[in-house]
């Protein structure tokens, strides 16, 4: 089990703290119940110094995540943004993973979190592919999970919240027994979804296709950016339905997500996906690695430099 490489601080509820010192106690609400939201953004090394990849946006969906879950933020994302520029500078970090997270404290322990105050933190650290740099270059096996994806009913796939996870946990664990690299869920009405933490794509006769919001999916960031990458290079695009067979019958397939990067399905449920040759994908890989590193000028806007 690879261990998680510390850096110097933390940003703890408005201050930068050693990074063993910060703790939480062990009657902290949001742990026994799930209820946090939290955000997942990669800093990249740049030609002009340490940039993060799409932060507004990724700190506007924690909002938004707290907002649908009734979770009070002390903090609006300027704020967020500004904690997550002193902890670069503090780190030094230049490649990595950031991690801003809101929960409920130590307070009353009861499920009605009103009593219990809501603490914010931010932390980074270096981190490569979630799948993988095998995976990201030879593609991964991937199972169908027997687990239903969330849906707005009971869970809102669209929050990132810590207690939505629990039932990625449980595809990604079953998928891990059964001898795959990942799942893929599919929805409450029998369509795809996505994956445990990542969007999934399709090309089809030089068509990609990616399920709707509506499918029971995060409105993936990285999602985002393949749909205007593609569209950049006059790739066709669909936010469409797509049938469970419709994975074996692609061309090729794709994972899309800020910890997975781009990742090629190359075998789903002992089934090859197309030829192998991931030609799209690998075009979509190359343009997403420019774009975070801001290589490409009209999307440099994308990047907020922390130096
Ligand atoms: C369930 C789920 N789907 C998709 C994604 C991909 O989203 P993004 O590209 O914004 O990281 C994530 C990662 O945050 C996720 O947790």
């Amino acid at each position: 089990m690879p261990a998680l490489v510390s850096t110097s601080s933390i940003w703890l509820d408005g201050a930068l703290v050693p990074w063993d010192a910060a703790t939480i106690h062990v009657l902290s609400h949001g742990l026994h119940y799930g209820y946090a939201v939290f955000e997942g953004i990669r800093l990249h090394r740049t030609a002009k110094g340490p940039a993060a990849f799409r932060l507004t946006e990724h700190l506007e969906r924690f909002a938004d995540s707290a907002k649908i879950y009734r979770l009070p933020l002390a903090y609006d994302v300027p704020t967020l943004e500004r904690a997550v520029g002193d902890l670069a500078r503090a780190t030094r970090l230049e490649e990595g993973y950031i991690r801003p997270i809101a929960f409920t404290g130590y307070g009353e322990m009861g499920l009605d979190p009103t009593g219990s105050r809501t603490q914010v933190a931010v932390a980074m650290w270096p981190w490569g592919a979630y799948l993988g740099e095998a995976g990201v270059k030879k593609g991964v096996r991937a199972t169908v999970s027997s687990w239903t994806r969330i849906d707005s009913r009971s869970l809102p796939p669209q929050a990132k919240c810590s207690a939505n996870y629990a039932n990625a946990i449980l595809a990604k664990l079953e998928a891990k027994s059964g001898g795959y690299d990942e799942a893929i869920l599919l929805n409450t009405a029998g369509l795809v979804s996505e994956g445990p933490g990542e969007n999934i794509f399709r090309v089809r006769n030089g068509i990609l296709s990616t399920p709707p919001a509506s499918a029971g999916i995060l409105r993936g960031i990285t999602r985002d950016t393949v749909l205007t990458l593609a569209a950049d290079e006059q790739i066709p695009t669909q936010r469409t339905a797509i049938a469970r067979e419709e994975l074996f019958t692609a061309d090729e397939l794709f994972y899309a997500g800020t910890a997975a990067g781009i990742t090629p399905i190359r075998e789903i449920d002992g089934r090859p996906i197309g030829s192998g040759d991931f030609a799209v994908t690998r075009r979509l890989q190359a343009l997403y690695d420019k774009a975070v590193r801001g290589q490409i000028p009209q999307h440099e806007d994308w990047l907020s430099y922390l130096t």
